[in-house]
């Protein structure tokens, strides 16, 4: 590929602002100094800007700390995306959140410009677990652990597989539960339509892990860290 692309693919800067640095002559391929934008390089070639190394990588995998209030989109005309919270130089051309976390939910969200895998992980047969923690109004028991456990059918008809719930809390006195629950889809509003099916509400929800990936302890809210392909091949 050329010289220009690699640079900017791998966020040195712009494809113009990548000319400028070839210009001045700080962008050397394997020792020698890059004199066109169109120079050919690969990616095992050692490509240096100002003498840092430019290390060729196509795919980034970010698994974000999901705050409250921004939507788990690209863009949006009015409303901040979780792309606005990546750094810019990790904002790589392609780069997309792996699925939907609601506005108000919070927690674990992959975020790569890898469409394959962004694609696997979605298709309705890849069957990748998905814990959540939930602050629920009303109280959970025995009979919504069986409901959820038998494949229930929401009120649209919409048919879900088999959840597993998990009662952490239950507080008969304020009307309130805390739970755990595994589901293996992503339907729309999926989980808070499962408890308004069975007259309680979502408070709080928060996604703690997506197969054997989890949300690290102490990554704060709005925070993410980039994990390498091992980490991703977890996931699978
Ligand atoms: N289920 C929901 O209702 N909302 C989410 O954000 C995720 C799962």
């Amino acid at each position: 590929m050329r010289i220009d692309k690699y640079l900017a693919n791998m966020n040195v800067g712009s494809r113009k602002e990548v000319h400028v640095l070839i210009k001045k002559g700080i962008v050397t391929v394997n020792g020698d100094v890059v004199k066109t934008p169109k120079q050919q390089v690969k990616e095992s070639d050692e490509v240096l800007v100002d003498g840092q190394e430019v290390n060729y990588q196509k795919y980034h995998y970010f698994l974000m700390n999901k705050p409250k209030g921004v939507l788990s989109a690209t863009e949006d005309r009015s409303q901040r995306t979780v792309i606005s919270l990546l750094k810019p130089q990790d904002q790589y051309q392609g780069i997309t959140p792996v699925g939907r976390l609601d506005k108000d939910t919070t927690g674990l969200l992959l975020l790569t410009n890898d469409g394959q895998l962004n694609h696997e992980l979605l298709a309705p047969n890849k069957h990748v677990d998905k814990i959540y923690r939930a602050k629920i109004a009303g109280v959970a028991d025995d009979e919504t652990v069986k409901t959820f456990a038998s494949g229930m059918t929401l009120g649209d008809g919409t048919k879900l597989k088999p959840a597993e719930l998990k009662i952490l809390v239950q507080d008969e006195e304020h009307d309130s539960s805390e739970i755990e629950i595994k589901i293996r889809e992503g339907k729309y509003h999926q989980i808070k339509r499962m408890f308004g099916a069975v007259g309680m509400k979502v408070v709080e929800l928060e996604r703690i892990s997506m197969g054997k990936l989890k949300l690290p302890k102490d990554l704060k809210r709005g925070n993410y860290i980039e994990l390498s392909l091992d980490d991703v091949s977890k996931i699978k």
